[in-house]
């Protein structure tokens, strides 16, 4: 099957099924966030699991990120390291895939893409305001030491503020990898249009584009510098409850800075609600995403309908 079948379209599977029919070196960009499952309780997760609503349970006793496991990060980098080589075939050479991540995993998502044969060329860095504190007080704990009530309050006043090793987050990494060239870069430009960065794609006060990114007022200085304008509040759409929304902002910027072809195509291989998809449409690009979820399909084709393709204006 050709990825003409696919354009244009958000596909119900497994990504590394599915990605396994698309062409070789066919794809311009690859734009995507991919789920961990780190905070799941079940030690044996899989791939195959991923679309069993029953193992979407998070561990209830414990905040997230508590359920810490060394295998299911190993785990992680392993299935990471199929889809990877898989996205690098289907690139076209000098194309980019960028990823966002967490801080926390950030170092097997990456070595998952490096050992897949790209090469690494950055990390941008997503900054944001509004997150939860997720460090948990150790009270509770205290409360059910076999000691008296007296020597419970000195140990938790002893103690106080002393809290789990889960610091408040802030931001989120996005690599930024690239499939080598085939010769140099202007001839792979020249033959795919892909491999370089547009840097009359401003950020912030009409910024050189930089390898951080904020949606949120932070300080001057910053916005000055890295602000990407606040997403409209009624981006998402009203049905759409998936939980890690991306801004639409972020990705047309990642998209606008790196494809170069009219007819480019955006795949997001864990397009969830569409965000990446939605990006593309928006810029007159063609997009192809991925969701083993029907539910997020359906948001992602309702938030695609609702947008008509531009015509790229400057291309
Ligand atoms: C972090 S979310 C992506 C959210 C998306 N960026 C958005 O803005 O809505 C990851 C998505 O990957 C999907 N997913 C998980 N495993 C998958 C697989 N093996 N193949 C395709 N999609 C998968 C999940 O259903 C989920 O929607």
């Amino acid at each position: 099957m050709h990825n003409q079948n696919y354009l244009n379209k958000i596909i119900l599977g497994d990504s590394l099924e599915i990605l396994k029919h698309f062409d070789e070196n066919s794809i311009d960009l690859v734009l995507t966030d991919p789920p961990y499952f780190l905070d799941k309780m079940d030690n044996n997760w899989n791939y195959n699991k991923v679309a069993d609503t029953r193992n979407q349970q998070i561990v209830k006793s414990l905040p997230s990120g508590m359920a810490f496991n060394k295998k299911l990060g190993v785990e992680f980098y392993e299935w990471f390291n199929l889809i990877s080589a898989e996205i690098l075939r289907v690139l076209k050479p000098g194309a980019f895939f960028f990823s966002f991540s967490s801080p926390r995993l950030y170092h097997r998502l990456v070595s998952a893409i490096d050992d897949a044969g790209f090469e690494i060329r950055d990390n941008f860095i997503w900054l944001y305001t509004l997150n939860q504190p997720k460090a948990m007080s150790l009270n509770h704990f205290i409360d059910k030491m076999a000691i008296s009530e007296g020597e419970k309050n000195a140990l938790k006043d002893q103690f106080k503020g002393w809290k789990t090793p889960q610091i408040k987050s802030c931001y989120e990494p996005i690599v930024m990898a690239q499939k080598p060239v085939d010769n140099t870069f202007l001839k792979t430009f020249i033959e795919y249009g892909t491999g370089l960065i547009n840097t009359e794609v401003k950020v912030g006060n009409n910024m050189f584009p930089a390898n951080v990114l904020t949606i949120d007022d932070i300080n001057p200085l910053i916005d000055k510098y890295f602000l990407i304008s606040k997403p409209n509040k009624r981006e998402k759409g009203e049905n759409n409850h998936h939980k890690t929304v991306k801004p639409i902002e972020i990705c047309e910027h990642i998209i606008k800075l790196t494809s170069f072809n009219k007819d480019a195509v955006v795949l997001d291989p864990f397009v969830g609600s569409g965000t990446t998809a939605v990006a593309a449409k928006s810029l007159g690009l063609n997009y192809i995403g991925i969701d083993t979820n029907p539910e997020y399909i359906q948001i992602a084709d309702e938030r695609l309908s609702q947008i008509s393709k531009s015509i790229p204006d400057s291309k």
